[in-house]
């Protein structure tokens, strides 16, 4: 495990306040480019944050399938435990760490569904097999074996093998509206340059914050 004992440096490129975009989206959607443009791999994935109506905080990965003003999309089951988190807490936070680059992005905000409409042709834009998928995993619950759930896939298979698949109720998009964004870029020495955008509420301007690494 040498990488436990690396000290890395994260190099001289800087991030400063002339050369950001005066909009946080529009920043985040060029670091996107450029994180394509660098050839990472799955650059859209990132790490979402959830919290339990008792307070306990969970997280795991989703891929991020649309950015806009509106705020950050992705698509899951809305039964699935971080579904159920959301609905009783729609406040999460996201981490975007494209380390190769020295760069993370961090965002809080709300949740709001996307359109039953946005999710309906977001989902017959997946492969046929993803489709099926949604209909054979009741996502976050126990299953006995890997059998039994490739028994559940082959049913759904057969079920829709000559007809469209339609989206399940159950499955569909979730939008983080953003009220924090933070651009990290790692610097020599760790001092790296820290850059946030905070607004009170979605109506409000952005404030544009430099704090210290
Ligand atoms: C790279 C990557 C991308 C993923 N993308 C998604 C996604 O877009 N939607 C999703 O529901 N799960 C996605 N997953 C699976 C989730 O991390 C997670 O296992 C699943 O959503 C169940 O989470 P939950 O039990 O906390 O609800 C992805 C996992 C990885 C590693």
């Amino acid at each position: 495990m040498d990488s436990l004992n690396r000290h890395e440096d994260y190099g001289q490129e800087s991030l400063d306040e002339a050369q950001l975009s005066n909009d946080p989206i529009e920043q985040f959607q060029a670091w996107l480019v450029e994180a394509e443009a660098e050839g990472i791999y799955e650059p859209n994935a990132f790490v979402l944050s959830t919290v339990t109506s008792d307070n306990t905080p969970s997280s795991r990965t989703v891929l991020l399938k649309g950015v806009s003003d509106q705020g950050f999309s992705f698509f899951t089951n809305f039964g699935s435990r971080k579904g159920q988190a959301i609905k009783n807490n729609p406040n999460v936070s996201a981490v975007f760490g494209w380390y190769s680059m020295y760069r993370q992005v961090l965002i809080e905000g709300l949740i709001t569904d996307v359109s039953d409409e946005e999710s309906t042709e977001y989902f017959h834009s997946r492969p046929h097999e993803s489709q099926v998928a949604a209909w054979s995993s009741k996502q976050s619950q126990p299953i006995n074996t890997r059998a039994d759930l490739d028994k559940q896939f082959d049913e759904a298979l057969e079920r829709f093998s000559d007809s469209e698949v339609p989206r399940p109720d159950y499955w569909g998009g979730y939008r983080i509206v953003p009220t924090r964004i933070e651009f990290w870029k790692g610097r020599s020495n760790r001092m790296h340059d820290r850059i946030a955008f905070e607004r009170e509420s979605i109506d409000s301007d952005w404030q544009i914050q430099r704090l210290q690494p």
